[in-house]
């Protein structure tokens, strides 16, 4: 279905909980963080029943996402589930990766086309503080994993976080020049704990081609991020900006919250509860936030910092 502004709403994330296993700095608080009781998370079977309500309105994509959504049980079978429903075209996850060794093999086998994995540094010492006690080599043999089943194309997001990882930014750029792997940076959004950080920690994404001036640009593949390559490499190194270059024009996504919120944009606080809803009902519920998704997202900066009204961790990336 079209929205107010002829954007073709084809793109549902879900999270599918809150909760996650590691406390990013920019995520989720390090302590006092404020649980969703069981009950008032989503079941999946009330997952299912939105998504296909939502398929049956134009979604062909979905992407789970939390939190962590590999900390909640049985998310492979979920994604099967999902992947099985009349007019989703393709199902796939976001994943902080410290769980995803374990689940590699099953999130393929359960018909997930391809997983983003979240890691803001390469090195050790580093994750540990921006994660809250994350261990890297965790992730790395996730992400090795994840090639191996074939998830494919990779994706590994980083938060560019100015004098934090800026430092980074060519040793990873490096890393798509042998590894056919999309790295992407994110711009630092002032949102939840992410709006603390001072002026120095938001850099443009563009810092990334004033500093590896060699970056070619590539055709766009109908997603958020700007696309470039090393010359003869083989990866893609993507650029997301959502601060200084923001995508509202071309958005075409819903985000599910883990309590069966139905959030027309990521920086609105507006938001269409689902929960209780069944058949028309639910139809009609899902087809008034596509009515509801505004033109575009305020300024996101220090003094204006994102209106979503909650943490990243209950949104879902
Ligand atoms: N700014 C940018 N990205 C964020 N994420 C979470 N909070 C923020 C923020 N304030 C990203 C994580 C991860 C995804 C789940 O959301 O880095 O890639
Ligand atoms: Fe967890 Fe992702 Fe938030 Fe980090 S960014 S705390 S991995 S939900």
């Amino acid at each position: 279905m079209k929205d107010q502004f002829e954007r073709e709403i084809s793109y549902l994330r879900v999270s599918v909980t809150d909760r996650c296993n590691l406390r990013c700095q920019y995520c989720m608080p390090a302590e006092g963080v404020c649980k969703l009781a069981r009950e008032d998370v989503l079941s999946y079977e009330e997952i299912l029943e939105i998504v296909s309500a939502a398929a049956e309105l134009g979604i062909t994509k979905v992407r789970v996402t939390g939190g962590e959504p590999l900390v909640r049980p049985g998310v492979p079978e979920l994604c099967a589930r999902i992947g099985a429903l009349p007019g989703i075209r393709e199902v796939s996850v976001t994943t902080n990766g410290v769980l995803l060794e374990r689940y590699a093999q099953e999130l393929k086998e359960a018909g997930v086309r391809r997983v983003n994995v979240s890691l803001d540094t390469m090195n050790p010492e580093k994750y540990r503080t921006i994660t809250g006690g994350g261990e890297l080599s965790m992730v790395l043999a996730g992400v090795r994993a994840a090639a191996e089943a074939g998830l494919r194309p990779l994706k590994l997001n980083a938060v560019l976080i100015g004098g934090f990882n800026d430092d980074e930014i060519e040793a990873f750029v490096e890393l798509t020049r042998d590894q056919d792997i999309q790295l992407r940076f994110i711009e630092l959004m002032p949102l939840g704990p992410g709006a603390a950080f001072g002026p120095e920690a938001y850099l443009p994404g563009d810092t990334v081609l004033a500093r590896v001036p060699e970056l070619e640009p590539e055709a766009e593949d109908g997603g958020v991020a700007r696309l470039y390559r090393l010359p003869g490499g083989k990866g893609k190194v993507g650029l997301i900006a959502p601060v200084n270059r923001h995508f509202c024009s071309t958005c075409n996504r819903l985000r599910l919250t883990s309590e069966g919120h139905l959030k027309p944009c990521l920086h609105s606080a507006q938001e269409v509860p689902l929960r209780g809803l069944h058949g028309a009902a639910l139809r009609e519920a899902v087809a008034e936030a596509i009515r509801q998704k505004p033109a575009a997202h305020g300024d996101l900066t220090l003094g204006h910092a994102s209106e979503a009204g909650r943490a990243m961790n209950t949104i879902g990336g």
